[in-house]
């Protein structure tokens, strides 16, 4: 199974989703590849800290190191997993972003490579479990990539007034894609974040977008500052804090992704 995170809108929490999902997915015993396909690297720097940048020169490694090898000669071609590293975290494995993917896109999307990533996670599937994947906050080839590379879409909403205009557009963009390129895609739902109870607004633009018959999921997690010690520790959710209200809700969440057999 693999899934995609995506919101053409930065900061609703694509990444904090993509990192917590997946370390939960880990530790119930799934082998779980992490791709990070935004050039801003963040879910890298979440799961493994700061990257030796002499030692792992831009071009070669992780996500870029893969498209890298698309354009070419054949006989140059690496298996997929050589651009896979290990995490501290057990069953937990990521492609890294960098940022030689900026420089790239132009030259993959006139080579028409957008059938890349899927190809090469076609070849892993019997290495991994669950594939989770990280975006950009843009519709562009690497969002682009990940949604013809997945079974599955999940999208964060981070109750604003203006997530929910920017929604719509994004459904389009979805639905565009998935007439063209991958008929199999599923919404599979939308993941209320940074939910307040206190506040009316939230709540208010929830249940619009249930009236409207967006499918929301049950589980809506909360604001905690518990997120931001997670990021700065390099340490998902899981391992920081295992009991903690937030870990509890995203624990709750993954199980309506994964009913318990
Ligand atoms: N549930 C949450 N509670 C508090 N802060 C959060 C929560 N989810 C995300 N954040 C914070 O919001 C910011 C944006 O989140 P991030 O996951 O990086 O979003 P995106 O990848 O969509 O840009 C980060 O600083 C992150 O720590
Ligand atoms: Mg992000």
């Amino acid at each position: 199974m693999r899934r995609v995170v995506f919101n053409q809108k930065g900061g609703v929490g694509k990444t904090s989703i993509t990192c917590n999902l997946a370390a939960i997915s880990a530790s119930l015993g799934y082998r779980t590849l992490v791709v990070d396909l935004d050039v801003q690297g963040n879910t890298t720097h979440y799961l493994v800290g700061e990257i030796d940048a002499e030692a792992f020169p831009a071009e070669a490694q992780g996500v870029a190191g893969l498209f890298k090898q698309t354009v070419g000669s054949r006989k140059m071609r690496q298996n997929p997993d050589s651009f896979v590293w290990d995490t501290p975290y057990e069953n937990l494995y990521l492609m890294p972003s960098s940022p030689a993917l900026s420089d790239m896109e132009k030259e993959l999307e006139s080579r028409y490579k957008i059938y890349k990533l899927r190809d090469a996670l076609d070849k892993l599937d019997a290495e991994y479990d669950r594939v989770y994947i990280d975006t950009p906050p843009n519709f562009n080839f690497y969002s682009k990539s990940a949604l013809i590379a997945v079974d599955r879409v999940l999208i964060p909403f981070d109750c604003d007034s203006f997530a929910r205009q920017s929604l719509y557009a994004l459904m389009d963009n979805v639905s565009e894609l998935q007439e063209d390129h991958n008929p199999d895609l599923e919404v599979e739902g939308i993941i209320i974040n940074q939910f307040s109870s206190q506040a009316k607004l939230p709540g208010e633009l929830v249940a619009e977008l249930e009236e409207e018959g967006f499918p929301v999921f049950e589980t809506f997690l909360n604001t905690s500052v518990k997120m931001k010690e997670s990021h700065r520790y390099h340490r998902p959710l899981i391992d920081l804090a295992p009991s903690h209200k937030l870990t509890r809700q995203y624990l709750n969440l993954h199980l309506e992704l994964e009913p318990a057999q």
